[in-house]
Parts: C-alpha cells; sequence; structure tokens
C-alpha cells in the first residue's frame, strides 16, 4: 500500500518538472514582462467549509514563494463574495501581477477574473475552475477521479459491510462549485448502474449550499427523518459534510453501522476513520497543488509562460484552459499512516487521548 501510495506522489513531482517554458511569447501578456517587481496575490474561499485552506493550502503557498523569493499576499474572503472582490481590488491596486483565486462561485470569479485581466495582471484558477472565466491556468486535482474513489470507497465499505440492497444518501458539494458537480459525475459513474439494476436504491440526494456543515447536519437529519431511518450508506462530498452526517449518527446510535464517505484527510476524519465512524477520505496532496500553482503563478510573474501539456474544457467559456491535473489517493483505516508519512497532518493532531490506542493499532508510530 505505501509504495503505491509513494508512488503517486512520484507522479506528481514528474508532471511538475514537465511543465516547460515556451519563450517569452507573452509580451502582450497580463503580467507578462511589465518589468514590474513580481508579487503573487491569492484568495481562499473560506476557513469552515474545509480546513485545508487555511492549514494546508495557505502554508504549503507561503513556503514555496517564499522560497522562490518572491512577495506574496493570502487572503481568506472568509465565504464572503462582497470580501472577495474587495480583496481582488485591494491586491490590484497594491501592484501584484498575477492573481490566483479559489472561488465561491463562477459570476464573483469571473468578475474578479476580468477586472484583472483588464488592469494587466495574469490570473489562475486554483483547485475550482471559474466556468466562463479567463484564467490564463487551473491547477487541480482530477476532481471526476477523486468522485469515483468516493463512490467505490462506499462500495467496498458497503460490501465488507455485507449490506443488501442497500438505501444510499448522497451528500453532495456546493451547487455553486464546479468542483462539487465534477466529484458527482465521478461518484455517480460507479454508483448509477447499482441504483439501475436494482442492487442499491437512492434514499435521498440533496446539495449543500456553499459546503456549510451546520446545514449539512440539517439536511441529513431530515433525510433521515423521510427515509424513517432507513440510510445505509452516506456518499458524503468532502469530511466536513461526513463529519456533520456522523454527528446526526451518533445521536441515533447509528454510526459506525452507516459506512460515511469523505475527501480531505482532515485531522477529524483520519480520527473518524480510525474510530470506524467514517468508511474512507481522499487525500490530495495539497503540496503538489500549492507547489504547481506557485510555478506556473512564480513563471507569469516573470513574464514567462510554461507549458502544462494538458487541457481541462470550460463548458461555459467554451475553452480549454491549459491545466495542471493531479491524482488523489484513497484512504482507509489501513492506510492513514501514509498520510502522516507525508507530513499533510501530524501525528499529535490526530493521535490524542482516546485515538493514541487507535493510531497504535493502525501502525502509527
Ligand atoms: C475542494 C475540496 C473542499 C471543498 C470545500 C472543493 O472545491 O476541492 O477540497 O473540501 O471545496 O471547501
Amino acid at each position: 500500500m505505501r509504495k503505491g501510495f509513494l508512488a503517486i506522489g512520484a507522479v506528481g513531482v514528474l508532471a511538475l518538472g514537465s511543465l516547460t517554458a515556451c519563450g517569452d511569447d507573452s509580451g502582450d501578456q497580463a503580467g507578462g514582462g511589465s518589468g514590474k517587481t513580481p508579487k503573487i496575490g491569492v484568495i481562499l474561499p473560506d476557513s469552515s467549509s474545509s480546513v485545508r485552506w487555511e492549514s494546508a493550502d495557505r502554508r504549503f503557498l507561503k513556503e514555496a514563494f517564499d522560497a522562490a523569493g518572491i512577495e506574496s499576499d493570502i487572503q481568506n474572503a472568509q465565504g464572503d463574495k462582497n470580501a472577495f472582490q474587495t480583496l481582488a481590488d485591494q491586491m490590484i491596486t497594491s501592484g501584484v501581477t498575477v492573481l490566483m483565486i479559489v472561488n465561491l462561485d463562477s459570476g464573483t470569479g469571473k468578475a474578479v477574473l476580468d477586472k484583472a485581466k483588464s488592469q494587466g495582471v495574469a490570473t489562475i484558477d486554483y483547485d475550482r475552475l471559474t466556468l466562463g472565466g479567463s484564467a490564463e491556468y487551473y491547477v487541480s486535482f482530477d476532481n471526476v477521479a477523486v468522485g469515483k474513489l468516493q463512490g467505490e470507497g462506499l462500495v467496498k465499505c458497503l460490501t465488507d459491510a455485507k449490506a443488501e440492497k442497500p438505501a444510499i444518501a448522497y451528500l453532495n458539494g456546493s451547487p455553486t462549485d464546479n468542483n462539487a458537480t465534477l466529484f458527482k459525475e465521478g461518484y455517480d459513474s460507479v454508483l448509477k448502474p447499482k441504483f439501475d439494476s436494482g442492487e442499491y436504491t437512492k434514499a435521498a440526494d440533496d446539495s449543500v449550499p456553499d459546503w456549510d456543515n451546520t446545514q449539512a447536519a440539517t439536511i441529513f437529519e431530515q433525510q433521515l427523518t423521510k427515509t424513517g431511518g432507513k440510510i445505509d450508506g452516506v456518499l458524503s462530498a468532502n469530511d466536513g459534510l461526513g463529519n456533520a452526517a456522523i454527528s446526526v449518527l451518533k445521536k441515533n446510535n447509528l454510526n459506525g453501522k452507516v459506512p460515511v464517505t469523505g475527501q480531505d484527510a482532515d485531522p477529524q476524519a483520519l480520527q473518524n476513520i480510525l474510530a470506524g465512524d467514517q468508511c474512507m477520505t481522499v487525500y490530495k496532496a495539497v503540496k503538489k497543488e500549492a507547489d504547481a500553482a506557485a510555478e506556473l503563478a512564480i513563471a507569469l510573474a516573470k513574464g514567462e509562460r510554461k507549458q502544462t501539456g494538458q487541457t481541462v474544457r470550460d463548458p461555459e467559456g467554451n475553452r480549454d484552459v491549459p491545466a495542471v491535473l493531479l491524482t488523489p489517493a484513497a484512504i482507509y483505516k489501513e492506510n492513514v499512516k501514509d498520510v502522516i508519512a507525508d507530513g499533510y497532518v501530524t501525528k499529535e493532531q490526530v493521535c490524542t487521548g482516546d485515538y493514541a490506542k487507535l493510531c497504535a493499532d493502525a501502525g502509527i508510530s
């Protein structure tokens, strides 16, 4: 397991190494060749839909910019679309040469990207694609693959539990996040054939606005009520939503009996997995995502263009956006240790109190 896991890391590194400069053809490009001092602005979306933004993305991006000696300004819009736009305006005024965003929705994201472009500032969509947007690059994970791992994970846990004709509830991500659409495409590709054949039934299918964890608990409570408690598996699109479902399952003494999926390898989710309350999570090595985005941003800031060797289709803007898409990994009880070995979370964060014994049992030393 460990071997395969590390091999995935190596692929990510190779992908980075293969970003090739293709000359300075960017004389008239935003941010390029302007003679301005390189400075990179980053706007993160919030700090409540997932702990990753503040605990991983901020840290790894800052480290990458600092290592290259490039000035950066990393801010968080805290889920507020007006604040998002204000932050972008302030960054443009302060002279950033490249702006990297994780949009809160495509509409406000597009407005920010277009404005930056009109002011000669190059842009990157980080993690979430802005539909109809104008970013030079998109850097993310293969998000359909993330959803596939979740679907496959749920099937594996239901099979292990010998569940018969299980009733599945979906807790999808925010309808305004293009990633949520891609995750669903991935897990539907695994689960829909099972619904169609009658092997599984779909008990509920709800999206959680803004990935709001509090609303997720309410929505899941309603799903349980609506089905008379007959939910045998929860396809939750990330760890925060999964933890919300687990908190409701706990109140009903159903935790551990109903597999729940997740994403992000949050310390809390890793604890839930060790305790048997969560079936799996999807680990995205955010360091690789941050490094790839920083490498492209630094090049743009210096007026260079790199080729990523890959594009993604923006169906709204009808354009192919040069992209870097990294490979996610499924995490179950037996390979929680790999996430810690990778330096994404620490043993101290996961192995607290009662979890110390569960950590030892899972080979986390
Ligand atoms: C990200 C996930 C994250 C979610 C909520 C998605 O766009 O890809 O990693 O859990 O947003 O913040």
